[in-house]
């Protein structure tokens, strides 16, 4: 039977099997488990290896291993070392992608040093091989533009994944999900009508309570998304970003307005904090959370940004995953008032924002970066001002509810069925 690794990141990370990762892997049998999800073993990733494959693209190509979640990629980078020795350089930088030979890392400087505002001047002024970037590029420069130059640089929406495009994310069966934003996790009796109102109306077959504390509606046809969101909308509701590269939610736990132990107001602190961040564009996805005390209901340790309440005050931390790794956050700072959580929160975002490789969660960001330098910047009052500064230019910009703007336009009815489907209904 093959044996099956359960190892991935915590065992990459130096923890789990043994001290030396490149030894345990080359101690392992043939028939041991590398990708999961697409269950490729060792023996088949040394086959590939002795076929010529030297890179992980390579093995990847021939294989399928760490094509899907990714997970295993440092794994397949570790069976490439044991293998080939000095031959291999494991996670060197790689260029963005077949136009450009420069990395994530050589671009975002040079976009801020040569002052380059559109994705013409990018691929024009940085040498592109193609003429007009591709897939896998588009979506990375064209966040890093609007992240440097909010005022400057307008949107492109052709340049965003499917997800981001619509507005909701496409489902198995080609049909859509919508999620409207509940500040802190909290509704209405009037908001739970609407919800259940819409999900009746257009025929919804599914609706789910999530792990952010808010409601999915899944199944949503195409042609009804824009009758969906302005019947949201109209109820008082936004769209929740489910689908974005930026803050997905803010989860609370009851905090003093309930619980008998609660040392700060949770509840209250996390729908500030929502009202903050929401619609900020990031290079992935954020999840924010508030505890009450230490008990830590919402469980803010293992968020991107998570805040416990203490008698004195409220402890920040950040870089924490709960997801494909699973990592406690890393304190930040410790302070008195719920002004100060919300200054030093956005600022650590506007950090990333400005800093990080599109695509690397704030815990992928700061393993690079370090802490220290984190710290220093958002510590520092000087600095630490100065990005809250630019992250409020920034939300004058891109903080808009995407469903209001859509849902008032003709033009978001997405094909000719959706038209004469909307020209019946009138
Ligand atoms: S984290 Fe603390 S304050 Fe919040 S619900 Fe749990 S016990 Fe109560
Ligand atoms: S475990 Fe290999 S791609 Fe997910």
């Amino acid at each position: 039977m093959r044996e099956t690794l359960i190892f991935g990141p915590a065992f990459q990370a130096g923890g789990g099997l043994a001290t030396d990762p490149l030894a345990a892997v080359a101690a392992l049998p043939d028939d041991a488990e590398i990708c999961g999800c697409n269950g490729v073993c060792k023996g088949d990733i040394l086959k590939s290896i002795a076929g010529g494959a030297n890179t992980l693209e390579a093995v990847r190509a021939q294989t399928k291993a760490s094509a899907s979640c990714g997970t295993c990629s440092g794994l397949v980078e570790q069976v490439l070392a044991v293998t080939l020795g000095d031959g291999f350089e494991a996670g060197a930088a790689k260029p963005v992608c077949g136009c450009t030979d420069l990395t994530h890392e050589d671009v975002r400087p040079l976009i801020k040093s040569k002052a380059l505002k559109s994705q013409p001047a990018v691929w024009q002024e940085l040498g592109w091989k193609t003429p007009n970037g591709c897939h896998v590029c588009r979506p990375a420069i064209n966040y890093y533009l609007l992240s440097d130059w909010p005022t400057e640089y307008a949107d492109d929406p052709q340049s965003r994944y499917v997800n981001e495009r619509n507005h909701a994310n496409i489902q198995l069966d080609g049909t859509y999900s919508v999620v409207p934003r509940m500040w802190g996790g909290l509704t209405t009796p009037d908001e739970l009508r609407a919800i259940a109102d819409v999900a009746e109306r257009y025929a919804i077959p599914t609706v789910k309570v999530t792990g952010g504390q808010r409601i999915d509606l899944l199944g949503v046809k195409k042609e009804d998304l824009p009758d969906v969101w302005r019947d949201l909308n109209a109820a008082g509701m936004v769209s929740g970003h489910a689908y974005a590269k930026g803050l997905r939610t803010v989860k609370t736990c009851v905090g003093t307005e309930h619980c008998h132990v609660a040392t700060q107001d949770s509840m209250g602190l996390g729908v500030k904090l929502e009202k903050l961040l929401w619609g900020a564009w990031s290079p992935h996805k954020l999840k924010v959370a508030v505890s009450g005390c230490p008990r830590n209901c919402a469980e803010a340790t293992c968020k991107d940004l998570g805040v416990v309440c203490v008698e004195s005050g409220y402890e920040i931390s950040v870089a924490g995953a709960a997801g494909m790794d699973v990592k406690e956050t890393e304190p930040l700072a410790k302070v008195a008032t719920e002004a100060e959580v919300l200054e030093y929160g956005a600022a650590f975002i506007q950090l990333y924002r400005e800093n990080a490789k599109y695509l690397d969660r704030p815990y992928k960001w700061t393993a690079k970066v370090g802490m220290d330098w984190v710290r220093e910047q958002v510590l520092g009052e000087a600095s630490r001002k100065a990005l809250y500064e630019r992250f409020k230019v920034s939300q004058s910009v891109y903080q808009k509810d995407p469903w209001a703007e859509l849902a008032s336009k003709e033009e978001a009815r997405f094909d000719p069925m959706a038209k004469l489907y909307t020209e019946a209904a009138e």
